[in-house]
C-alpha cells in the first residue's frame, strides 16, 4: 500500500538527460509531504535496530533522506560530493557511469574504525555510483556498512546489484 502510494507519485520523464534514458523523477517523491513521511517510516522500521551511527548522503539527491533518517536514527551525516566542493581533506574515488565518468570524495575525517555506516542515495541504475561510494566508505574501515536506495532499476542491462559483493546488505524502497 505504501510502495503503491510511492509508484503512484513517482514522475517518469521520457529522454532525459539524453535519448533511450526513461528517469525516473524522485523530486515528486520529494516534494509530496505524504511520501516523505511513507520514506522516512519505512526507512527508520528496516534500521532502527542496525546502530547506524552515520548516514553517508550521495549527492544530490542523496542528501535529502540521508539527512531526515539521520534525525530519526540520532546518526551522523556525512556529505559523499563531486570533486572540488568539500573544502577540507578529503578522500577520493573515480568511477563511470550511465551518462560519463565522475569522481566523488569524502572528508577524510567524517568516518573512523568506531562507525557503523549506511551509505543512502535516491536511486540504482548501473550502481557504478554507489559502488565507488562503497569503496570509498571502506577505506576508512568502519565496523559495518549498510547500503539503501529509494529506488532500484530492475533492467537486464543494468544490474547494479551485480557491482557488489555477495553477501553486502543492500535494500531499497521501491524496484522499478
Ligand atoms: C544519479 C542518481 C545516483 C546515480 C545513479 O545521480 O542520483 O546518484 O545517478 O546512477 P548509477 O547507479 O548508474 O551510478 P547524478 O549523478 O545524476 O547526480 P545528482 O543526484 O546530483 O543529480
Ligand atoms: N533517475 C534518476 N537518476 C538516474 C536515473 C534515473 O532514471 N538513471 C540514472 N540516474
Amino acid at each position: 500500500m505504501n510502495n503503491k502510494t510511492l509508484l503512484e507519485n513517482l514522475r517518469c520523464i521520457p529522454d532525459f538527460p539524453q535519448k533511450g534514458v526513461n528517469f525516473r523523477d524522485v523530486t515528486t517523491l520529494f516534494k509530496n509531504p505524504k511520501c516523505l513521511q511513507i520514506m522516512e517510516d519505512e526507512l527508520y522500521e528496516m534500521y532502527k535496530d542496525k546502530g547506524v551511527t552515520k548516514i553517508v548522503g550521495i549527492e544530490s539527491r542523496g542528501f535529502v533522506m540521508a539527512s531526515a533518517l539521520a534525525i530519526k536514527l540520532n546518526a551522523g551525516v556525512v556529505l559523499c560530493r563531486k570533486p572540488g566542493k568539500l573544502p577540507g581533506e578529503t578522500v577520493q574515488e573515480s568511477y563511470s557511469k550511465e551518462y560519463g565518468t565522475d569522481t566523488i570524495e569524502i572528508h577524510k575525517d567524517a568516518i573512523t574504525e568506531d562507525d557503523i555506516v549506511l551509505l543512502h542515495d535516491d536511486l540504482l541504475a548501473t550502481g557504478g555510483t554507489m559502488k565507488a561510494a562503497y569503496d570509498l566508505v571502506k577505506k576508512f574501515n568502519p565496523k559495518k556498512v549498510y547500503v539503501n536506495f529509494l529506488i532500484e532499476l530492475i533492467h537486464e542491462d543494468l544490474n547494479g546489484r551485480s557491482n557488489f559483493e555477495e553477501g553486502t546488505d543492500i535494500t531499497s524502497l521501491l524496484q522499478v
